[in-house]
């Protein structure tokens, strides 16, 4: 996620900013930028590409700029590659209205448009650069900054977090926040507003939470709060008992857990971005429907947890849109002797877009003339960049090892592209395929329902502490959950597991199982839920221990085997958008419990970058 950091005061800014961002650099991004000012001085801008010690570099650590006001940002791109012309702060023409941002102003194109056709031109790739001139255009019509503020709010749809300084104000920044993170702190004189607390905390405990909607008017004299109208506010503060690491991961104790609960968010955010106005838009496909339609197969690729999401995937859209689809290993796909038609669609999926083996993978299919796309967290990395075309799921940096939020990013752009091929191929009526919209819109509640009830797979958990193998069964999608609920288990837990298809346990590996062996069945697919429980029972008659994970209303499973949380109902399409979240937080209240390193597990690298 981008960080922002704002300061005005008696001091000199650039410091202080500069030693703000670096707090929040655990956030990641890929460029950083800031912008200071002296009373009735210019406004000075320095931007650099990379970490933030080149533009610590390029300040002397902010010494060499003068000026007490001023707001600094850490990019993670969205819109637009890593670069210095696409870093934050940006500015209207004149440089008299300078801003940060961190979110996504969905509708960033038509309003870029408007402008345009208001004069205005564009130096960057950005929709803050967008934001900034939106401020702009209305500042330049009412000539007053919280008018122009509130104007931008009016007519910007998505999330932001936004400091914006103008000229003619000196000593102040305005900032404005919808959905993206901010805080505002007061002390001694001096004015503070940053994306987290870390950035401020060692200047101040006593912190504001600016709320949606809501403007902050920040000065040496203190801070103002209004609401879009322009009425002035009163609000309370919160006194901050985190120490600085704790802050980092927002006071969750990991950064892994703190992940799992930002999936909602993460999917809503997915979901919008890609459903504007209730139609879907993939045109970063770049591909058009003439060439999407001539696609007679489809090759899914990817590692580890990518990997599963490719096997969610492949049950979805050849139910959905009635395309053979197959899910290839990318280390072991690249070396195929493969037997290609050229019409067939690869898709490559990876959190950090590095992955070596995918992106091999990705590059023997593109030498081969068949059509390449990406579904990628990371912007601007090497598969991102190489593949013809890419859907940027919108998880935000992931910092723990084990993914969580971009997996389930990554769920949402397969449903999506499911969807596409569906209409495409008008495989599904009118209103089953607008039910199966609404169904993605809901996730995001339903989710949080689970995670509401995560007490509940604590306790399971501490339970199960002295495990040493668990088998988790399922069928169809249902096993496509269970392999990346072995997968969370391992990685993080160091607990032996393995993910079968229920209908196979029973040809050999049903003699691993002993008195007390867990077996975790999962029963979210109403059709195979029957032929399960049979093969639950059959593992229970030689003396595992069985769990379930069923939706809610399944009241009809043998009374002996132990409920997991039931989970909220979905179409089944989406059942392991719903699933996964129990089992990442099984997975993590075992590591948690089994004193292991959560966030950095042994022999594990966050991105696979070597064959
Ligand atoms: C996920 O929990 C694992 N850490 C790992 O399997 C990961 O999914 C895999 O290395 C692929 O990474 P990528 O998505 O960045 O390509």
């Amino acid at each position: 996620m981008c960080g922002i950091v704002g300061y005005t005061g008696g001091r000199q800014a650039a410091p202080i900013i500069l030693d703000g961002l670096a707090k929040l650099e655990y956030r990641g991004y890929d460029s950083a930028g800031i912008a200071v000012k002296n009373n009735g001085g210019e406004m000075q801008i320095v931007k650099a590409k990379g970490r933030l010690k080149v533009l610590c570099e390029l300040t002397s650590d902010g010494e060499n700029l003068g000026g007490v006001c001023g707001i600094g940002h850490t990019r993670w791109a969205t819109h637009g590659e890593p670069s210095e012309n696409n870093a934050h702060p940006h500015c209207n023409d004149e440089k008299t209205v300078v801003a940060v941002h961190n979110g996504i102003i969905e509708n960033y194109a038509p309003l870029k448009a408007k402008l345009m056709r208001r004069g205005y031109t564009f130096y960057s790739d950005t929709d803050t650069e967008v934001a900034t001139k939106l401020v702009d255009y209305y500042y330049k019509k009412y000539n007053e900054p919280l008018r122009a503020i509130s104007e931008f709010a009016l007519h910007a749809r998505g999330s932001y977090a936004l400091a914006v300084m103008f000229s003619d104000y000196d000593g102040e920044i305005f900032a404005i926040r919808k959905d993206s993170p901010m805080v505002i702190g007061y002390t001694d004189g001096g004015a503070y507003l940053a994306s987290d607390v870390p950035a401020i905390l060692k200047y101040t405990r006593k912190i504001y939470y600016i709320d949606n909607y809501e403007i902050a008017r920040l000065n040496a004299n203190g801070v103002t709060f209004y609401n879009l109208d322009r009425d002035e506010i009163q609000k309370q503060s919160t006194l901050i008992d985190w120490n600085a690491e704790a802050a980092e991961k927002g006071g969750w104790e990991h950064f892994m857990i703190k992940e799992i609960h930002e999936q909602p968010d993460v999917i809503k955010n997915t979901v919008n971005y890609f459903l504007q106005d209730g139609k879907l838009n993939l045109s970063e496909l770049k591909l058009t429907d003439k060439q999407l339609s001539e696609i007679d197969s489809i090759i899914i690729t990817g590692c580890g947890s990518a990997y599963h999401v490719g096997i969610v995937a492949q049950y979805v859209i050849e139910d959905l849109a009635r395309i053979p689809v197959r899910v290839e290993i990318a280390s072991e796909f690249r070396y195929r002797k493969h037997v290609l038609t050229g019409r067939e669609l690869v898709i490559v999926i990876s959190q950090s877009g590095e992955t070596a083996d995918s992106l091999a993978a990705l590059r023997d299919m593109k030498e081969r003339g068949i059509k390449t796309v990406a579904v990628v967290n990371v912007v601007g990395s090497s598969i991102a960049r190489e593949a013809d075309g890419v859907l940027y799921t919108k998880a935000g940096p992931e910092i723990s090892v084990a993914t969580t939020k971009a997996y389930s990013a990554q769920l949402i752009a397969m449903y999506l592209i499911a969807l596409k091929f569906a209409s495409l191929r008008k495989t599904l009526t009118e209103a089953y395929y607008d039910s199966l919209i609404n169904e993605l819109v809901s996730l995001p509640d339903k989710i949080s329902r689970v995670l509401e009830n995560k007490s509940e797979v604590q306790k399971f958990a501490s339970e199960m502490v002295d495990k040493k193998d668990v088998f988790f069964i399922g069928r169809g999608i249902d096993y496509a959950i269970c392999v990346e609920s072995s997968l969370k288990l391992k990685e993080i837990s160091y607990i032996h597991s393995e993910a079968y298809a229920a209908g196979e346990l029973k040809h050999g590996t049903i003699s691993l199982i002993e008195n007390g062996t867990l077996v975790m069945g999962i029963l979210t697919q109403s059709e195979l839920i029957e032929k399960t429980v049979s093969n639950l029972k059959e593992t229970e008659s030689r003396g595992a221990y069985v769990a379930v994970l069923a939706t809610e209303g399944n009241d009809n499973l043998p009374a002996d085997f132990r409920k997991l949380s039931s989970l909220p109902k979905v179409d089944e399409h989406f059942s392991a958008s719903i699933a996964v979240i129990v089992m990442q937080l099984f997975a993590y209240f075992l590591s948690v419990l089994r004193g292991n390193d959560v966030d950095k597990p042994r022999n594990l690298a966050k991105s696979v970058t070597v064959e």
